[in-house]
């Protein structure tokens, strides 16, 4: 990516209430699969904008709570939107490949596969506390031979797999899979109704060049999920190490 296209990225990417399809829901979840409360320490790797670190914050009130993430104006939104929980919740500008602290839950919304799952799960483990726990979504196949649409919309990443395939990978890292759900549907279109709207606007905004080809590029996404939004799916999955 040329810096006129990150630029031009990150214009689309901005002022987001997220940065990938996910719910309040997927998180508590998550935590009553885990039986956690009480005095935590919890990891939101790539956090984005902070939606998550928002709602972890609100679910368990006794917690010690860091969002990590490598975009700086990402981590000004998050700690913007954090601010009322004081300093038990913050967002740091830092790189999720190299974790220095100890954690209870690594919560990892949409961004596990920039590390690849074998080898995050690998790198993260020392990062846990005894008992410890990683939840992170990732892109996955259905069950049924997937058709062109869904090929499409995911050829940006060949190394998707079905949830086996998931599985394989997390057991590679000396992990189970505990427990998962599907991220399908309604949080889709919940994550990708605002994205439309800021297309729609910076398109009324005379865009260059470069962000005129941005917005195509984040049209063509949504274009494609909608050509097939009951395939294309995250897997919600809770890996304890072995
Ligand atoms: C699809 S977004 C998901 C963000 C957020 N979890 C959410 O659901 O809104 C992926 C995020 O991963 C971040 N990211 C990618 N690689 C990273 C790294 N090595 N360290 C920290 N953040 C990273 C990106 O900047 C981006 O914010």
């Amino acid at each position: 990516m040329t810096p006129e296209q990150r630029a031009a990225f990150f214009t689309v990417h901005r002022d987001l209430p997220r940065e990938g399809p996910g719910t309040p829901q997927d998180v508590q979840w998550a935590l009553d699969q885990l039986g956690l409360t009480g005095a935590l320490d919890v990891l939101d790797a790539a956090c984005g904008p902070g939606a998550d670190l928002e709602t972890l914050a609100r679910a368990l009130p006794d917690a010690r709570i860091t969002g990590m993430e490598k975009v700086q104006h990402f981590v000004a939104a998050a700690r913007a939107r954090v601010a009322p929980f004081g300093p038990r919740v913050t967002a740091i500008e830092a790189d999720m490949s190299a974790l220095d602290g100890s954690y209870d839950l690594i919560w990892c919304a949409g961004a596990l596969y920039f590390l690849g799952v074998t080898e995050g799960l690998q790198g993260w483990r020392s990062a846990l506390n005894p008992g410890g726990a990683v939840a992170f979504s990732e892109p996955v196949l259905p069950d049924t031979p997937p058709g062109d649409a869904v090929m499409a919309f995911w050829q940006e990443y060949p190394q998707i797999t079905d949830l086996n395939g998931i599985r394989a990978r997390v057991t590679a890292a000396g992990y189970n899979v505990q427990a998962h759900r599907m991220i399908v549907g309604a949080p889709w279109e919940a994550y990708y109704t605002p994205v439309q709207a800021r297309i729609d606007m910076l398109r009324g905004q005379n865009p260059d060049a470069a962000l005129r080809a941005a917005l195509d590029e984040n049209q063509q996404e949504i274009d494609r999920w909608r050509a097939a939004p009951d395939q294309i799916a995250y897997a919600l999955v809770i890996a304890t190490p072995v």
